[in-house]
This record gives C-alpha cells, sequence and structure tokens, in this order.
C-alpha cells in the first residue's frame, strides 16, 4: 500500500495539462472488441482502470501494446469470450464488454462486476437491453452467460439515463440487424465521444448526446486512430483544488463547455475563471458558500466531483446542503474530512456542511477513487502535515496526479507503508 505525506497550505500557481477522460478511454477500450484490424488511441492515460481493462482484451486474445501514451490494440487473432473473475472484480466497466464481446463471437461470459463501493450499482438495465436486442442471458453462481445467434434491432426506454447502460446496448447494437432506438438515454459528454469513434469505424449511431439514439446496424466496422476527450473530472478536480488552496491554475486540454455546472458553482462561489480556446484560467478571490449542491446526470453537477466540492464546502463562508442524487453511500469521505476539523452532518442523501475558517492536517483513508481526490485537496490546502492512505482507489483515475500537484506548488510526496 501507499500512501502521501502532504505538508498543506500553499497556493496553487502554474499550468496544468488535462489528461483524456477515463471515462471516455474505458468504453473505447470495449468497443475495439468490434473490430478485428488495429485501433490507435493517442493520448491514453497510465492510470489503473486502463490498464485492467488492457489486461482484459490481452485474456480475450488482444494484441496490445502500449508506448508512451499510444495505445495499439490488435484484434485479428482475438477468439476468447469469457472476462475472467479476477479482472471483472477489479472494475465496474468491465461490464461494457458485455455488449461487444457478444456482438463479436455471438458470446460472453462476465463475473458480477466490482469497482468504487458507492451504493447499490445494479445492472439490470445493462442486461435488460441487452434482451431486447435477442441476447439470451443466464444468471448463476457469480457469472453472466450470455449468447445470440443474432443481434436484432429494437426499440430501448431505459428506467433511468444509466450512462454504462446506455454504453453497453450501443456496442451491441452496432452491428445488430436493423435499427435500435434508446430512449432516455444518458446524455453525457463521452457517449458522445463512444459515437463518434464508433462512426469513425464505420458504424451509424445518431443523435448521441440526447436523450433518444438511434443505431443503424452495420456488418463491419474497420479499424481506425482516435483521440479521446479530455477528462472534464480530473480538470473539475484542478479547479476546485484552486477554489480550495488560492492562487491562478491554467488547465490546458480542458473542455470548458463540459463543465459548465461546475464552472457555474465555482463563479458562485467567488472565482474567477475564463476560458480560451482549450483553456481555462481560474483565480480563487475567497469563499462564500455555494449553499447548496445537487448532484444529477449530465448536464448537472457531476456526482464524480460531489467529494471534491464538498471538500471545498468545508472551508467556505456559510453552509452548504449537498445532495447526493445519483449514489446511496457516496459520503465515506465525511468522517475523514471531519478527522481534519469539518463540521459536517449526513442525514440520507444529504450532507449538511458549516464552513470552517481552515481544515487541519490529519492521518485520513481513501475510501474510493473520487473521495481520495477530495482528501488529497482537502490536505494541501489544510493547516499542517496530513498523510492520505490507500492510493490504489485515486491510480483507479487520475494519472500523476502529485507530481500535477506539486509542479503547481503542493508539497505532497508518496510512500510506500
Ligand atoms: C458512470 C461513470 C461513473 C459515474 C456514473 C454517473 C464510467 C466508467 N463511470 O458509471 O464515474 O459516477 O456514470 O455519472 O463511465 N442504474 C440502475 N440500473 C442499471 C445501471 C444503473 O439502476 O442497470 C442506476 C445506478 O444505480 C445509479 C444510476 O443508475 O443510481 C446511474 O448509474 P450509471 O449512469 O449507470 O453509472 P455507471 O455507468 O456505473
Amino acid at each position: 500500500m501507499e500512501k502521501y505525506i502532504v505538508e498543506g497550505g500553499r497556493p496553487l500557481y502554474g499550468e496544468v495539462e488535462i489528461q483524456s477522460a477515463k471515462n471516455a478511454v474505458l468504453p473505447l477500450l470495449a468497443a475495439a472488441v468490434l473490430v478485428d484490424g488495429e485501433v490507435i488511441l493517442r493520448k491514453c492515460p497510465r492510470i489503473r482502470d486502463v490498464m485492467n481493462m488492457v489486461e482484459i482484451l490481452r485474456e480475450l486474445g488482444f494484441r496490445t501494446d502500449f508506448i508512451k501514451d499510444t495505445l495499439r490494440i490488435d484484434g485479428a487473432d482475438a477468439a476468447n469470450h469469457e472476462i475472467p473473475a479476477a479482472l471483472a472484480k477489479e472494475m465496474r466497466s468491465s461490464i461494457f464488454m458485455l455488449g461487444s464481446v457478444i456482438a463479436r463471437f455471438g458470446r460472453a461470459r462476465i463475473a458480477y462486476p466490482g469497482g468504487c463501493d458507492i451504493g447499490l450499482r445494479p445492472i439490470d438495465l445493462h442486461l435488460s437491453g441487452l434482451r431486447r436486442l435477442g441476447v439470451k442471458i443466464n444468471e448463476a453462481g457469480g457469472y453472466i452467460d450470455c449468447e445470440c445467434d443474432r443481434l436484432r434491432g429494437a426499440k430501448i426506454v431505459l428506467d433511468c439515463p444509466s450512462v454504462g447502460a446506455t454504453e453497453n446496448i450501443i456496442l451491441a447494437a452496432v452491428r445488430a440487424e436493423g435499427d435500435t432506438l434508446i430512449e432516455n438515454a444518458a446524455k453525457e459528454p463521452e457517449i458522445v465521444d463512444l459515437a463518434n469513434f464508433l462512426n469513425r469505424m464505420g458504424a451509424r449511431v445518431y443523435g448521441a448526446g440526447g436523450a433518444t439514439i438511434r443505431i443503424e446496424g452495420v456488418k463491419e466496422l474497420h479499424g481506425t486512430e482516435y483521440t479521446p476527450i479530455s477528462d472534464r473530472i480530473e480538470a473539475g478536480t484542478f479547479l476546485i483544488a484552486s477554489a480550495m488552496c488560492g492562487g491562478e491554475l491554467v488547465l490546458k486540454n480542458a473542455k470548458a463547455e463540459n463543465l459548465a455546472a461546475v464552472i457555474h458553482k465555482l463563479i458562485e462561489i467567488s472565482c474567477k475563471i475564463h476560458t480560451d480556446n482549450g483553456k481555462i484560467y481560474i483565480e480563487s478571490r475567497g469563499r462564500i458558500s455555494p449553499k447548496l449542491v445537487e448532484t444529477s446526470p449530465y448536464p448537472g453537477f457531476p456526482t464524480d466531483l460531489q467529494a471534491q466540492i464538498t471538500a471545498l464546502a468545508c472551508i467556505c463562508e456559510g453552509s452548504t446542503v449537498v445532495v447526493e442524487n445519483l449514489f446511496e453511500t457516496r459520503f465515506k469521505h465525511v468522517p475523514e474530512l471531519i478527522r481534519m476539523g469539518a463540521d459536517i452532518t449526513v442525514r440520507g442523501r444529504s450532507a449538511f456542511i458549516r464552513g470552517v475558517s481552515t481544515l487541519k492536517g490529519a492521518d485520513v483513508v481513501a475510501g474510493d477513487l473520487r473521495g481520495g481526490a477530495a482528501l488529497t485537496l482537502a490536505a494541501i490546502s489544510a493547516e499542517g502535515l496530513s498523510t492520505v492512505t490507500d492510493l490504489s482507489h485515486i491510480d483507479r483515475g487520475y494519472s500523476g496526479f502529485e507530481y500535477k500537484l506539486r509542479s503547481v506548488g503542493a508539497r505532497i510526496r508518496r510512500i510506500a507503508v
């Protein structure tokens, strides 16, 4: 296990390059299963979730070659349809493989997926969507076995706009016979990126980014080269870091239009932000409470930045209520923030926060990916020395987190426990 040692209380000044989005790259890797030609992903972040997904591709028989930040995937010899249980349990995104593995091999076997422990996270919408496309599914002994001679397009109405279910259904439907209509689809920018990538490979996906997506099935897809969109959650994390620590940051390769709800909140608390040609400039000028933050599907405030904005609200002037509408148990960072001097009460899905002037250094433990990032921000903004233990969670989604923070003035280093 590893931990951060952080000497907090320094403002952040300088430039940070934002990585490609974890949540875009993972479905793109699942999409690579659909072709037997070569797929090349540029600017691919070497984060733990990506490396796990690459490992799954290797188990399926794909050849992969990761040189610097370019990942080459060659599916000419792929023939295996079983995703090993150990890898499936490592990450929830392994479930995205179902749609594309079935579309390519006519069958798929996967153990129930793992991932961050932030609530129930069922996969019923993934499975019912695939059933609608003609997949026979058998769930037994912790495994999901799928079989299908021929995928057939269908109309699928999602009970809620699940990101993963929308992606999984798209991945199966692109090679189905006939048209598929997904209604109440998720609208996240990563879905648009998946559709753009698939269309570059010869698919016909229309309407991504809206509530209705239409997919015209095609017989074959071909390889392509692609650079995924930038990571709005990493960008949001650095914006909140800046608001917490003070100073001035410039984020490069950041898409402000995908962060409108977050930027709006930060301006409300009195940060000065302007955007220009793929860059976001932020200057922190005091912190007034954002009063109410409610997470909701895109374009609302992202649940993946809830922990970070909760940490920020702890040191804002006044009280804030943070409501988590997507995941039931996504407040594991709260007891740790309280150890750092935060004043928070959680009732159900709401956290009631009374701002304090500063957090105090403490030894805290990261319980999940975004919670871990939030505790790191709390530590770099706090007075005194902190440790943040169990970096394996943070490594799932942030590449070189501590290097980037150090390059803009934070005092943070990683050591083995
Ligand atoms: C994706 C993101 C994750 C983000 C989440 C919400 C990836 C790799 N992960 O996760 O970072 O936090 O979107 O923005 O892109 N649900 C069901 N049944 C299902 C599927 C989902 O009830 O079959 C519910 C979930 O319990 C949850 C809500 O739908 O309350 C949203 O989940 P979903 O959008 O599916 O999240 P993920 O795709 O797992």
